[in-house]
């Protein structure tokens, strides 16, 4: 986390500010903890998209990409587990009606982690006050599950919202062997939307009820030592988390104790994040063993065995599940980039994103908005520039005004086009995070900019 971030609120005061973030429905009151992603929002999630998958499919020759629906067959989670397996432990107090997650009460009270033990928590329950009302009055604390629920025209069975992505690669499993030429060790990665009716939502983008998830699924033979893949899986997350902006020391690896693993899996480690609130799930890394596609294969009556095409060895592939949130990416990356900073005159807030991530890579300025020349000649090197980065042509303001509201998009560099541009075929670049400007000519602006840009 940025040092110059101490609380949550001014990321989130910032974000709406600057385009990046808004409440949904604001205009209707708000919606249960939903958000629209505004004009710099989107840019920035679709470069953290891109990122993750230059970095995850198109540099790798071991993993192909796909997009399945959102809407999916009811049998896919039954033989998951998620139609009677994805449950929270929800409690309301009677008093003032309000929800909670059961386990997190308990846990910040006490500091034990009682998940799925409902006798404990309930037992815990009992000295802990509502912290809504001061009441002391719960019902009991019962299971709940997660998954949205809604019809389809012409199908008669439940359908859900997919609670994970990761489900449609598994049933696709069949295609993808048998249409590409893959061959094991291999992984199918996908970004997408994901839904699930949390009990509470919150903490800004931390915990949504529809958001956008980023899984592989890897495939690798039953024999594999997978200790190491999965060793090498953690430093490629821990990898993409500092690619976001992320400080080193403000990342850590948590285990799940093996007492709370599912019975398939052999191992699952959390890469928290030092959020202002406190270290909480970034990422997630699991080896799953044969479970999902011996689950469908089971239930299905589909054979979802490889066949290894050098030695004629069939088996059901194991899987390492790495799985990455978008929008907690998202968070991470406001978080980071957020800076304030004392000037010799006053103070500005600059968000120092990575340059790969800056929703604007370049702010083009005329020195003065009312001298035709020079917005002709800022409006002519914007031309040129656009083809090459996504720039944003300003006018309005002073230039110091401009450099505030670039600082706080982000953008790493401001052209301005002054007057003495057309005697020195120059133009000012301002550096985004020293503030130091330079005249670069005109003929080598697009150059100089890409290699500063990298
Ligand atoms: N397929 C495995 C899986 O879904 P998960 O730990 O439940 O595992 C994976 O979710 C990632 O999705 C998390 O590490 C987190 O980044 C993100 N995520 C999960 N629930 C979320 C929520 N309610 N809001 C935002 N992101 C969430």
């Amino acid at each position: 986390m940025s040092e110059s971030l101490s609380s949550l609120d001014v990321v989130v005061s910032l974000a709406k500010r600057r385009g990046f973030v808004y409440p949904a429905c604001e205009i209707y009151g708000g919606f249960a903890n939903a958000y629209s992603f505004g004009p710099y929002g989107v840019e920035l999630r679709n470069n953290i998209k891109k990122l993750w998958w230059k970095m995850f499919v198109n540099d790798r020759s071991d993993i192909v990409g796909m997009d399945g629906p959102i809407l999916l067959h009811s049998r896919l989670w039954e033989a998951s587990g998620h139609t009677t397996g994805f449950n929270d432990a929800m409690v309301d107090c009677k008093k003032c009606k309000k929800r909670f997650r059961a386990d997190h009460l308990v846990e910040e009270a006490t500091g034990k982690d009682m998940e799925g033990d409902f006798p404990a928590m309930n037992e815990a329950l009992r000295l802990i006050p509502c912290s809504s009302c001061g009441a002391n009055d719960w019902t009991d604390a019962r299971q709940f599950n997660m998954m949205f629920h809604t019809s389809m025209n012409g199908f008669s069975g439940d359908v859900f919202l997919r609670p994970e992505t990761a489900g449609a690669i598994f049933v696709d499993f069949k295609n993808i062997v048998d249409s590409m030429r893959v061959r094991v060790p291999f992984g199918v990665a996908q970004i997408g939307k994901a839904f699930r009716n949390e009990i509470v939502a919150g903490n800004f983008i931390f915990r949504l009820r529809e958001f956008e998830q980023m899984e592989i699924e890897y495939f690798i033979r039953p024999e594999e030592k997978w200790e190491e893949l999965f060793e090498q899986w953690l430093v490629l997350q821990e990898r993409f988390a500092v690619s976001l902006g992320a400080s080193t020391d403000s990342i850590r690896r948590y285990e799940h104790p093996k007492e709370k693993l599912s019975h398939y899996s052999k191992k699952t480690i959390d890469i928290e994040y030092k959020f202002p609130f406190g270290f909480k799930e970034l990422f997630g890394l699991a080896c799953r063993g044969d479970f999902d596609l011996s689950s469908h294969a089971a239930a299905s009556g589909v054979d979802l065995s490889f066949r290894d095409p050098e030695t004629g060895q069939s088996y059901v592939p194991h899987v390492l599940e790495p799985t990455f949130g978008l929008d907690r990416s998202l968070l991470v990356t406001l978080c980071a980039a957020y800076h304030e900073e004392q000037l010799e005159k006053g103070s500005r807030i600059v968000m120092k994103f990575p340059f790969a991530l800056a929703p604007v890579k370049v702010a083009v300025f005329p020195l003065l908005k009312n001298k035709p020349e020079l917005v002709a000649k800022a409006r002519e090197i914007f031309d040129m520039l656009k083809t090459s980065f996504v720039c944003e042509f300003d006018d309005n303001g002073n230039v110091g005004k401009r450099y505030r509201r670039q600082d706080e998009i982000g953008t790493p560099f401001c052209v301005t086009v002054d007057f003495d541009s057309f005697s020195d075929g120059a133009v000012t670049v301002r550096d985004r995070d020293t503030m130091v400007q330079e005249r670069v000519s005109v003929s080598e602006l697009s150059s100089y900019l890409s290699s500063r840009l990298g």
